[in-house]
């Protein structure tokens, strides 16, 4: 997979050199450039933003480094890159939308500061690309690089061959729309506290079992909305029963 990233502050997306996502670009897996947005600006300040029009606080960025910047990176390929554009007014980011991006062959992240990018900017790419605005959750940050750097730690474990046990994908939280049980290691006993039992019983069965019960409780108590989005055909009569 292909990644450009285009920011104020390069430097802000250096953690994508370490871990698995580190490995993921060396290993080529990833070929991922960060880019200067203030190298498409022409003047003595490289100036990116301005006051909004129709007035209000803060700065809008300006339409003009945008424009060449895209116009470098999606130089008219086919098929074009998708475009994510990192937003407290986008789309929220979830597990199935990271799959989405896991398919894709290119991705440009535009990080806007400020008040955000001049609509124009994602307009105008909107007729040669695919442009989503993607929000991490319902609070406002500074700017987008820190959702680059989520939304990229989540697809990059879903490419093929980044995580070593393709199994820990089938079972971790939100891969059936319930969040996962609790996990347990070694010692079986620890300033008092027990295992549960039925974790060392050998037993697959009654773990699986036991591990569903446990998703489900905890889901109905955190995320009540995840429950009520369940797929009834999803269940089964122990399910429904407990
Ligand atoms: N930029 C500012 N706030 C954001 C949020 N909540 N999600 C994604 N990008 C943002």
């Amino acid at each position: 997979m292909r990644v450009d990233i285009v920011s104020i502050f390069p430097e802000y997306l250096a953690p994508l050199d370490l871990s698995l996502v580190g490995k993921a670009r060396a290993n080529g897996t990833l070929r991922m450039a960060v880019h200067d947005l203030r190298s498409w600006t022409h003047d003595v300040h490289r100036t990116v933003d301005d006051t909004p029009y129709g007035g209000g606080p803060g700065m809008v960025m300006r339409p003009e480094p945008w424009g060449e910047a895209l116009d470098a990176l999606a130089p008219g390929e086919l098929p074009p890159p998708r475009l994510l554009v990192p937003s407290p007014a986008g789309v929220p980011f979830t597990q199935a939308l990271a799959y989405e991006l896991a398919a894709e062959p290119h991705l440009v992240f535009a990080c806007g500061r400020y008040e955000g990018i001049d609509q124009r900017v994602l307009d105008h790419a909107a007729a040669r690309m695919p442009v989503t605005e993607v929000s991490l959750g319902d609070y406002v940050l500074f700017g987008g690089e820190v959702a680059v750097l989520v939304i990229l730690e989540a697809v990059t474990r879903l490419l093929p061959g980044v995580l070593g046990n393709a199994g820990s994908l089938a079972e971790e939280s939100h891969a059936h729309g319930l969040l996962e049980a609790p996990m347990y290691t070694k010692p079986a006993t620890w300033r008092g506290l027990e295992v549960p039992e039925v974790l060392r019983s050998g037993d697959h069965g009654r773990i699986a079992r036991w591990r569903r019960d446990e998703a489900l409780a905890r889901t109905g108590l955190r995320r009540p909305d995840m429950l009520a989005a369940l797929d009834p055909a999803s269940l089964d009569k122990r399910d429904v029963a407990a």
